[in-house]
């Protein structure tokens, strides 16, 4: 869709997204960012055409091979989702870790991979004092009403990044699983851009997605359609040289590994797919994460098909079965979630 831009009232507005993308890419309401930040996605046709190629109907970066999810307006509003999704469970914070201990005025924080943006937007905001650069493989598609203490930049992690050694106090990336296949050099480069004592804290998704809190031997029982769909993303992610269990095991092993980072932790939480919890906030992350649960088989759909070899009408079967269990009573699946961090010796 080159040169469009769009509005909070826009994407608020069902009739308009039907009229640009032919179809509603969310079958709920697009709520509103809760900053009411949330500005404008806009690229030129120029740059359009450089930074972005297209399959199957969807916008990809073109800058680099390993990642393999979309990056269009159908994508973008998913990950905005996504992070109220986020922020609910997390009783409306945007961190679990103690990120804000690294966050006095004058200090320094990079958002590695920070996708549409918002993250970084309001964390700038809710820590004025502090300058704020957020980067991603693609151009950060918002240009208007960003905080001063804040720039967006285009840079590829396993290229190497920009910044001097010891530059930062708080390095953070949030699911980039499905572009990073060698998390080692990655941490290896978050390290040297990170001043002594300073903070890494990287939060991701592990594979296949359960039931949490329900025995794994009834899932499949409770769950049917969501574990085979679950299944074959993993074995996608497996097949396209990810780790499925980076969030839980891999990035903290390596933290410690290094010799160089101190204190590593662990948080698990989870992104409920719908909102089955009696807690509060989780019911309350599962009900804004439906939207975003229902197109996750959109966004994942040529990699697992690529991956796994799945002809076209077999990946509607087991797409149609994925989104049966959502509001299914018992279906209780979710999306596993481990905030890891540590700081720098
Ligand atoms: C699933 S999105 C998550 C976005 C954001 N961190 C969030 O939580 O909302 C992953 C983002 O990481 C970016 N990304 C993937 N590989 C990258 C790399 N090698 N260097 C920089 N950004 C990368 C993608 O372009 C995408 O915007």
């Amino acid at each position: 869709m080159n040169g469009y831009t769009s509005t909070q009232d826009d994407l608020n507005d069902d009739n308009h997204l039907k009229e640009q993308n032919g179809s509603t890419p969310f079958s709920g309401d697009v709520p509103s960012s809760p900053t009411g930040t949330f500005s404008t996605f806009s690229m030129t046709s120029t740059v359009n055409d450089r930074i972005f190629r297209e399959d199957g109907g969807r916008r990809f970066q073109a800058q680099n091979d390993d990642y393999s999810l979309p990056n269009d307006e159908q994508e973008l509003e998913r990950l905005e989702c996504q992070h109220r999704a986020f922020k609910a469970v997390q009783a409306n914070r945007n961190y679990l870790a103690p990120v804000h201990d690294n966050l006095k005025d004058g200090s320094r924080a990079l958002d590695i991979g920070c996708g549409t943006g918002v993250w970084t937007i309001e964390m700038a905001e809710e820590f004025p004092k502090v300058e704020w650069i957020g980067i991603d493989l693609a151009p950060v598609q918002r240009d208007i009403g960003l905080p001063d203490n804040l720039h967006f930049e285009q840079n590829d992690i396993t290229q190497g990044l920009p910044f001097p050694d010891e530059s930062f106090d708080l390095v953070h990336a949030r699911l980039l699983v499905m572009g990073i296949r060698d998390w080692k050099a990655t941490l290896d480069e978050l390290l040297r851009i990170l001043k002594h004592g300073g903070m890494v804290c990287m939060i991701e998704c592990d594979f296949p997605w359960g039931l949490p809190g329900v025995p794994e031997d009834q899932w499949k029982e409770r769950a049917p359609g969501h574990c085979i769909f679950s299944d074959y993303l993993k074995m996608a992610v497996e097949k396209r040289g990810y780790d499925h269990k980076a969030a839980s095991r891999t990035i903290a092993a390596l933290m410690r590994a290094s010799g160089k980072v101190k204190d590593v932790d662990q948080i698990e939480s989870c992104l409920p797919l719908w909102g089955w919890s009696d807690d509060p906030d989780l019911r309350r992350s599962g009900e804004t994460m439906r939207a975003d649960a229902e197109e996750i088989p959109n966004s994942v759909k040529i990699v697992i098909q690529d991956a796994c070899e799945i002809p076209e009408e077999v990946y509607e079967e087991i797409k149609n079965g994925y989104l049966a269990d959502l509001g299914k009573p018992g279906a209780h699946t979710a999306v596993p979630i481990v905030h890891n961090y540590g700081w720098k010796y």
